[in-house]
């Protein structure tokens, strides 16, 4: 089943530019792109091609210009329906404890106290934060606190959750060890995700589906076909380099067509 359709999507934002003109910047020129539940898609291109964009009109933090995004069919605008964003800084409160941290989105629902801590402490023990539950979060680790941003969107059970480049800032091993994580609960609860990442290597370990992106569209869809569970060890598999290869490529046109325009953003 389709969980979500971008017909046509075009989004611009007036701009100041480097003379002091007012401009329009055409970021989304009319992005189509199918998202089927339950799936792990990932969205993958050049930096400024409109990535961040399209997630925050997903999450309803922005509005199309033009086209539409319907959610089981309904435009999104009329769709009351949970979502989960995780982005790249974690965004937790300082002032709250882990377990409170991880309760915020329950509470936001009106989830009585005790319901409440029961669910969140199910997700600790899920990211094996367990004996951190009352500790705040400058007293944990990035990766920790990684690991608490994404459980406190799991927790409340979103039919999509949206993940802005969240382990970018992470070391490689934390990184590893996330990605595991973020897949145990994928395939546990099976939740619609849209994921995106500069990473060809975590895109293809991670991803159902692959959207890579250019001028402002989805340009071309790359289904990873390998097993699961996946593996580090996997890199080295001929179908592994064969996507790894054809991104690499995609991206490197990318490049130079950006380059021969004199387009970087
Ligand atoms: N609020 C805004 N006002 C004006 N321009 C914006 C705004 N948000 C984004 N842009 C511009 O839109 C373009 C796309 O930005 P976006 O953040 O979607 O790119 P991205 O693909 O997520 O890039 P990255 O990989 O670097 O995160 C960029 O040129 C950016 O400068
Ligand atoms: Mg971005």
């Amino acid at each position: 089943m389709v969980k979500v359709q971008a017909r046509s999507v075009k989004r611009e934002y007036s701009i100041v530019n480097s003379v002091g003109k007012k401009e329009t910047l055409s970021v989304l020129k009319g992005l189509d792109l199918d998202i089927n539940e339950g799936e792990f898609i990932t969205l993958l291109g050049q930096s400024g091609c409109g990535k961040t964009t399209f997630l925050n009109l997903l999450a309803g933090l922005e509005k199309e210009d033009e086209g539409e995004i319907l959610i089981d069919g309904k435009p999104l605008s009329e769709r009351d329906f949970n979502r989960g964003v995780v982005f790249q800084n974690y965004a937790l409160l300082p002032w709250r404890t882990v377990i409170k941290n991880l309760e915020i989105g329950l509470e936001i629902r009106g989830v009585k106290k005790k319901e409440r801590r029961e669910i969140a402490r199910k997700y600790l023990k899920l990211i094996n934060l367990t004996a951190f539950e009352n500790q705040y979060p400058h007293q944990l680790s990035g990766g920790m606190k990684q690991r608490v941003a994404i459980a406190r969107v799991l927790v409340y059970e979103p039919e999509l959750v949206l993940m802005d480049e969240p382990f970018a800032a992470l070391d490689a091993q934390t990184r590893e060890s996330l990605q595991i994580e973020l897949i145990r609960i994928w395939e546990a609860h099976k939740k619609t995700i849209v994921f995106v990442t500069h990473s060809i290597d975590e895109a293809i370990l991670l991803s159902d589906r692959i959207a890579f992106m250019s001028d402002g569209k989805v340009n071309e869809i790359i289904d990873v076909n390998l097993p699961r569970p996946r593996f580090k060890y996997m890199t080295s598999s001929s179908e592994f380099l064969k996507i790894h290869e054809k991104i690499s490529f995609l991206l490197q046109e990318e490049a130079e067509r950006l380059q021969s325009y004199g387009a970087y953003l």
